[in-house]
């Protein structure tokens, strides 16, 4: 009879201890069993890729770069963005198969913008008389490749507007859609025709944006550009490539030290178009291997595009799982650039308020970004508490006992 008794014993105990660990909030970098242990930004994962086997806090959320300087042009900021945004881990087909095709993000579109994602990249198509998001090839959708109508999504979309009436989000549209102003009919559908901000207004030679205070004002706080550029003037679609430069996508635009212009794309350095977009993901995603390509190759990618662009920091950074590194990831090469772009600083953590551009405490002066370490200690991650050594012994005690049982 006291066989039983230990485990539950243990387990008593190891819930108290967890009790008393996650009400501490773990800082980034901090080991953890739980998405909840871990403080808001950040979330609790591995990078075996990167030989990180242990769980730890790892970032998910950039800092929001109006939240410290408000009032610039549009073009004077930088969105997290993710890659064929719709297309989600483990996700079943709404037309009840199965999916085939490769799968490139982990949580809902509504879950991305809450983590800051303003960038969505949606690949749309006919589909049952309706337009839906597929990820295919011939632009013909099946039901094996199809996610779902494309109007929840936007729908989506629309919901995350109306209650958050600051945030600008921006659509890039990979458009298979032939059906007669069918990309029309689901915006409108969708509720978001009223943030639609209008192509007249977009620079066309190079010039700035608006600032996101005029946008936010004259609630034009959606952009959408298409892949199509006979939209534009059909249905007053932005055609992408007349506004933006975007570097090549897949395993083309990962090789270090260089940063070529996809095909449909002017090349890097053409200052007619304001935007910049750096891509940064394989030709097949893999969830496994993103946690290490969203982190120092990121960073080092978004440098070089920098240079290649006649020394412009992107507006929009494009990955897969934008939610896995291997500790600060996607999110910090967002705040990276918003640092150059918004206030002339190396991250936009320093960025205050009407500072003078370029203005900087120290250590930001020097050229080098903070290390790693630095930065960490700068949070007081390493800082051991006692309950972390009770937590350690915590933990250890479950898995042995996981193990016994
Ligand atoms: C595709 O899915 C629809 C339901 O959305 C179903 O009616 C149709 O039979 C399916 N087609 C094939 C080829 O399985
Ligand atoms: C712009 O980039 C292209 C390569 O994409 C290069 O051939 C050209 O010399 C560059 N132009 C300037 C002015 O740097
Ligand atoms: C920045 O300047 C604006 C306009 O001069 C002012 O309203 C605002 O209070 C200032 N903010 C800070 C943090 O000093």
């Amino acid at each position: 009879m006291t066989q039983p008794q230990n485990p539950t014993l243990a387990t008593t105990l190891f819930a108290v201890l967890l009790l008393i660990h996650s009400s501490l909030s773990l800082k980034e970098g901090e080991t953890c069993v739980a998405d909840r242990n871990c403080d808001t930004g950040l979330h609790c994962e591995t990078c075996v890729a990167n030989g990180n086997v242990r769980p730890r806090c790892t970032r998910i959320q950039p800092i929001n770069p109006t939240s410290k300087v408000k009032g610039l042009a549009f073009n004077r900021y930088t969105w997290l963005t993710t890659h064929n945004s719709f297309a989600l881990l483990g996700q079943k087909s709404k037309t009840g198969s199965v999916i085939l095709s490769p799968t490139n993000q982990q949580d809902t579109i509504t879950s991305q913008l809450n983590n800051g994602v303003r960038g969505l990249m949606l690949d749309m198509y006919d589909f049952q008389n309706d337009v839906w998001l597929c990820h295919s090839f011939g632009g013909q959708c099946y039901n094996y490749t199809a996610f779902q109508p494309a109007i929840n999504v936007l729908k989506e979309i629309q919901v995350f507007l109306d209650s958050n009436p600051s945030e600008i989000v921006t659509i890039f549209i990979e458009d298979y859609v032939t059906s007669p102003k069918g990309l029309t009919k689901v915006f409108d559908a969708a509720g978001l025709r009223k943030f639609w901000f209008p192509v007249s207004r977009m620079p066309k030679n190079g010039g700035n944006w608006p600032t996101v205070d005029d946008m936010i004002k004259k609630n034009q706080r959606l952009l959408v550009f298409t892949s199509k550029s006979s939209k534009e003037a059909s249905e007053g679609i932005a055609y992408e490539w007349r506004y933006l430069v975007e570097n090549q996508y897949g395993n083309g635009g990962m090789k270090a030290g260089s940063c070529p212009n996809r095909a449909e794309s002017p090349s890097m350095n053409t200052t007619s178009r304001s935007l910049v977009l750096v891509n940064f993901f394989r030709d097949i995603p893999d969830v496994t291997k993103s946690c290490k390509d969203n982190s120092a190759p990121l960073l080092s990618m978004v440098n070089t595009c920098y240079e290649a662009a006649g020394k412009r920091w992107p507006n929009f950074i494009a990955v897969d799982f934008y939610k896995r590194s291997d500790g600060e990831g996607a999110p910090e090469a967002v705040d990276v650039a918003n640092g150059h772009v918004v206030c002339g600083c190396e991250n936009v953590a320093s960025c205050k308020a009407n500072m003078t551009f370029g203005a900087c405490q120290q250590p930001e002066a020097g050229a080098t970004p903070p290390s790693a370490t630095e930065r960490v200690s700068s949070f007081g991650i390493r800082n051991f508490k006692p309950v972390d050594l009770v937590w350690s012994f915590g933990t250890i005690a479950f898995g042995t006992m996981l193990v016994a049982l």
